[in-house]
């Protein structure tokens, strides 16, 4: 018999989309309303914390910042594929919640006349990204984590693996979930729900994205039918550390650091004459992997390729101030101290412009659920996301969405979930993975993907590449026996592998036949043979819809409210 529990909203992710969701259901409900937070994790170790540099928002309009210019430079750094509309009410937002954030305890750093400090981001045409030296991840989730626990209604499922969405006259109703550490399939029961379960992550292997961050939530989102959106769009951030593929925050050239090639040039003068290396992230990294394809980068004795970030350049007592957290990565990753020596990085996988089709209100095509976060396309970020801009987008549709969902399930009465689709999910959890032995090793079908999606939807792209790549990703998923070798019920982290890697293959596909599809230059997604962006054919969303001869695309308006696309120079 399998367990029910029920609440009026459950939100599915604890990262900072997932906590912030959480605590403005619990605000709007006023008591009335019990919220479930269910996460794989321990809450504080959702992929969030490791979130470096910055968070975006116009604080200081009388010294020269503008909620227009913030404006502009998102849309402009989304390649215009952004959801103009989405993108006012985001920027218009932001200060509001780096402020309520602030009164909540968050421990920002201050400048001398003790008001937030604030650094400059790349694409940012005025320093408007608010830090906590470099770890304001960490400092955000601390602080969101506590107001959680403040309040009686939020209760906390660590370490619940959601297995599937829940549906019933054709609404949410709730989601099934194994609780990792007894081995039982759970039905939570809900009026409302948030998916806030954050990016693909690691579909590449050299990648900023922790180990547990894997494509969950769009999976269990597309295998109940509700689209995904512009999953072509992979970022790529110029300046991961060689060779561990740990994040070495733009905050490092906001405060002054250089890119250098093995010449010794300050390459980005020849990219981006006016921005150099604070242009926006898809340039930098297409010049970086530029470099290093004409030989001018550098190889280590195991054959890595990179380009030198140099922080020499930085007054040290900054570096130690306001980049402790990388400073102290180099030190112990690769032995050298960015204070004395320039540090080897190159591009590495580190957001998914797409996600969860949404509207402006974070409300997916199936009533009764929302999502916010890295998770959802809402769209402010189109083809491109500029730095700083995500964990201000995690607060601020974490806002709205919790709203949303809390005044929905305010006016709802109980939507109760349907037995026999629980009992269906418990066989095809345990009868199917937990039966018989599997015949792939599912880290194979892992490291597969990954080699396919980095040899073949990398930073540069061309449509026969692609195709090779999509055809690899197809036979992978046509063959895919997977199945648990360790058959004990309790942690079975062999269980919940199986079912990270199943959502890796499916949504790998996802982005692979809309990279293929989109025969265009656009934002992170760059192709060699159509090196143009097509504004007449191609100013569109791409959706991806699920049907049983696999995944079929369709399109959607980009919503254009004042600015019409011009040739993006920086
Ligand atoms: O470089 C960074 O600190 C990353 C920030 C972001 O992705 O917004």
């Amino acid at each position: 018999m399998v367990e029910k529990i029920t609440h009026d909203v459950v939100v599915i992710g604890s990262g900072l989309a997932g906590l912030r969701a959480a605590i403005e259901a619990a605000r709007v409900g006023n008591s009335k309303l019990s919220i479930a937070v269910v996460s794989k994790t321990q809450a504080m170790r959702s992929h969030s914390v490791s979130a470096e540099g910055g968070t975006a928002a116009v604080l200081y309009p009388e010294e020269g910042d503008s909620i227009e210019s913030h404006i502009y430079d998102t849309i402009k750094g989304s390649d215009f594929l952004a959801d103009q509309d989405a993108v006012e009410l985001f920027v218009n937002m932001c200060p509001v919640e780096v402020l309520l954030l602030d009164h909540w305890g968050m421990p920002w750093s201050r400048r001398p006349d003790g008001k937030i400090a604030q650094r400059y981001f790349g694409g940012m045409s005025y320093p408007r990204t608010c830090y906590a030296e470099d770890k304001v991840g960490f400092f955000e989730m601390s602080t969101l984590y506590d107001t959680c626990l403040r309040f009686d209604q939020i209760e906390f499922y660590h370490e619940y693996y959601v297995t599937s969405l829940l549906t019933n006259d054709g609404k949410f109703a709730g989601v099934t979930a194994v609780n990792l550490s007894e081995g039982d399939l759970v039905a939570f029961e809900a009026k409302a729900g948030v998916i806030a379960t954050g990016g693909a992550g690691r579909l590449y292997n050299l990648a900023s994205f922790g180990h547990s961050s894997t494509p969950d939530g769009l999976y269990v989102a597309f295998r109940a039918n509700i689209p995904l959106k512009d999953m072509e769009f992979v970022q790529f951030h110029p300046t991961g550390l060689v060779p561990s593929g740990i994040l070495i925050t733009e905050a490092a050239r906001g405060e002054g650091g250089i890119l250098r090639n093995n010449k010794g040039e300050r390459f980005m003068e020849r990219y981006a004459s006016k921005s150099k290396e604070l242009a926006p992230r898809d340039i930098v990294s297409r010049s970086i992997m530029k470099e290093i394809y004409e030989g001018r980068g550098f190889k280590d004795e195991h054959g890595n390729e990179y380009v030198e970030l140099d922080l020499t350049v930085i007054e040290p007592e900054k570096v130690k101030t306001r980049l402790s957290g990388i400073r102290e990565i180099c030190m112990k990753f690769i032995g050298k101290d960015p204070v004395n020596e320039p540090i080897p990085i190159r591009p590495i996988a580190h957001y998914y412009m797409g996600g969860i089709d949404t509207d402006i209100d974070g409300a997916t095509s199936l009533p009764g659920l929302w999502s916010a976060g890295e998770v959802a396309c809402v769209s402010i970020n189109g083809a491109n996301r500029l730095g700083s801009n995500s964990t201000s987008e995690c607060l601020v549709w974490g806002r709205i969405t919790g709203e949303k969902a809390a005044r929905y399930a305010l006016s709802s009465s109980s939507n109760s979930i349907d037995k026999s689709k629980v009992a269906e999910e418990e066989k095809r959890v345990f009868d199917r993975l937990l039966g018989p032995r599997p015949r792939t090793s599912p880290y194979d079908v892992k490291r597969k993907v990954q080699s396919i999606m980095e040899n073949h939807f990398y930073v540069y792209r061309d449509g026969e590449s692609m195709l090779e790549g999509l055809k690899k990703l197809r036979d992978l998923k046509n063959t895919l026996e997977l199945g648990v070798e360790d058959k004990s019920r309790k942690y079975n982290t062999n269980l919940m592998n199986v079912f990270e890697i199943e959502a890796m293959v499916h949504v790998a596909e996802t982005i692979a036949i809309s990279a293929v599809n989109r025969s265009e230059s656009r934002g992170a997604h760059y192709r060699v043979d159509y090196p143009k962006r097509d504004d007449v054919n191609w100013l569109k969303h791409t959706l991806v819809y699920k049907t049983v001869d696999g995944p079929e695309i369709g399109y959607k308006n980009v919503v254009i409210t004042r600015f019409q696309s011009v040739e993006r120079t920086y």
